[in-house]
């Protein structure tokens, strides 16, 4: 019988409700992409950054803003034994300022382009594509206004995409001003929205008061009917703003970037100003599944205690670019280096091979062997399983002799070599096929 101090023991554990394992078969997706952005944002001149998985939370909420849902709803927030209030990190941008200012990454030329790779965690209504830990890759572009940068990083995403097999994915966009235009802006919103109040989800009541701007991309189907009447912050836009939007766009139309404007796109994060912008997959339109998403966030910095700093950023969700990938069959080559299997049989030979398996990788071949296995046979039998194109078979005789047997898993034929020459004469055979 369990006592107080041993728990009940569970029969078995799953994974918390949101998360999930990546197993070992979906592992070449996964490479794929991580390689793909390894190589592209070296040619686009980003340098790689890793901040801690847990953040003080309140970071997050100034950062993020205190009436969005990711704060409201969706931070995972502990108190240490310590008596620290810590976050989960929900998304990377907060983090990111913060590391450039604790840093002094402000004192290097800019912009400074800094990108990085890891979970995020966010407790929302899990389901296919939306889940408590994803994984996002995060882009920033910190200290310049340019629109040429707010192009580029679009650039960025479509280039990653054509490279692991993806097209048709159109970017939505919009401009939601400046701290110069947006107040007017959003006064015209919220006296649109007060004399229809009662017709409001009650989420869009509550957002009214706080984060009125919010109203305008709500899923709801009432409130997107009462939307499509709002005034839209595009006309409400400053000169400034104004300027900065058309030469975004202009430089998508140069670089044939497939956009289509979203006057209700306003984004879920209380930092952005001017250009935002989110990435679709074309066919799944409106499935609330966005495969990636950024925008300026010119005064974010400064909210954090650093100086004025316009700068700019996206994320892409690589949970939902691989089910994409998945879904659209797209095939990542698996490395196709031939295989050499170690066989062997006796103590004595399963002494060599540990130093033998160590020679052969170091010569760049590409070596498995099942050193639990007993018999030849059984070994064999799973070095043709997996497609071995040599085995090399260390019996007790070979040990004893310095020498091995090279057989062919194609052809069945076999030779002895004296196994001080084993790499030489693999690598012959390798390279007569
Ligand atoms: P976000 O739109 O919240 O932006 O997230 C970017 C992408 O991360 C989403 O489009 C989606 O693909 C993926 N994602 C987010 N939450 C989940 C989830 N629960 N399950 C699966 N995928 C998810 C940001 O996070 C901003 N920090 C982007 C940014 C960087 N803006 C400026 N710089």
């Amino acid at each position: 019988m369990p006592t107080k101090s041993q728990p009940k023991i569970k029969r078995s554990f799953q994974t918390a409700k949101g998360m999930r394992d990546i197993l070992p078969e979906d592992q070449a997706y996964w490479e794929k992409i991580r390689k793909v952005i390894r190589n592209l944002t070296r040619t686009y001149g980003f340098k790689r950054i890793d901040t801690p998985i847990l953040e003080d939370k309140d970071l997050f909420v100034k950062g993020i803003g205190a009436y969005t849902d990711i704060v409201e709803k969706e931070m995972y927030t502990l108190r240490t034994k310590g008596g620290e209030k810590l976050a989960l990190r929900p998304e990377f941008t907060p983090a990111i300022m913060r590391a450039y200012l604790e840093n002094g990454l402000s004192s290097l030329p800019h912009p400074v382009m800094l990108y990085s790779l890891g979970p995020i965690f966010r407790y929302e209504r899990a389901q296919k594509g939306r889940y408590r830990q994803s994984y996002q890759a995060n882009f920033e572009i910190i200290g310049e206004n340019d629109p040429i940068l707010d192009a580029k990083l679009i650039q960025l995403f479509f280039s990653i995409s054509k490279e692991i097999g993806l097209k048709e994915i159109i970017t939505q966009i919009n401009s939601i001003g400046c701290s110069r235009c947006r107040p007017a802006y959003r006064r015209k919103v919220v006296s649109f929205y007060r004399s229809r109040k009662k017709q409001l989800c009650v989420d869009c009541q509550r957002r009214l008061q706080q984060n009125p701007l919010r109203l305008l991309d709500c899923k709801e189907s009432k409130c997107m009917q009462i939307a499509a009447q709002a005034p839209q912050t595009i006309d409400y836009l400053c000169e400034d703003c104004n300027g900065h939007f058309k030469n975004v766009l202009e430089y998508l139309d140069e670089l044939e970037i497939p956009y289509i404007l979203n006057p209700y796109l306003v984004r879920g994060l209380d930092y952005y100003t001017k250009t935002v912008f989110e990435f679709w997959p074309e066919e799944e339109e409106g499935r609330q599944i966005a495969l990636g998403g950024g925008g300026r966030y010119d005064n974010l910095i400064k909210l954090l205690g650093g100086k004025d700093t316009p700068s700019v950023g996206f994320a892409m969700g690589l949970d939902r670019m691989i089910n994409l990938m998945k879904a659209r069959e797209i095939k990542v080559a698996s490395k196709n280096r031939p295989l050499i299997f170690l066989v062997q049989l006796g103590e004595l030979s399963k002494k060599r091979s540990l130093g033998l398996f160590e020679e052969l990788r170091r010569a760049g071949l590409e070596t498995a062997s099942s050193f639990s296995r007993d018999t030849i046979k059984s070994q064999l039998r799973i070095a043709n399983k997996r497609q071995a194109r040599l085995a090399l078979i260390l019996g007790q005789k070979e040990a004893l002799d310095e020498t091995i047997i090279i057989r062919d898993m194609v052809s069945g034929s076999q030779e002895v070599v004296p196994l001080a020459k084993v790499v030489k004469e693999v690598k012959k055979r390798l390279k007569n096929n």
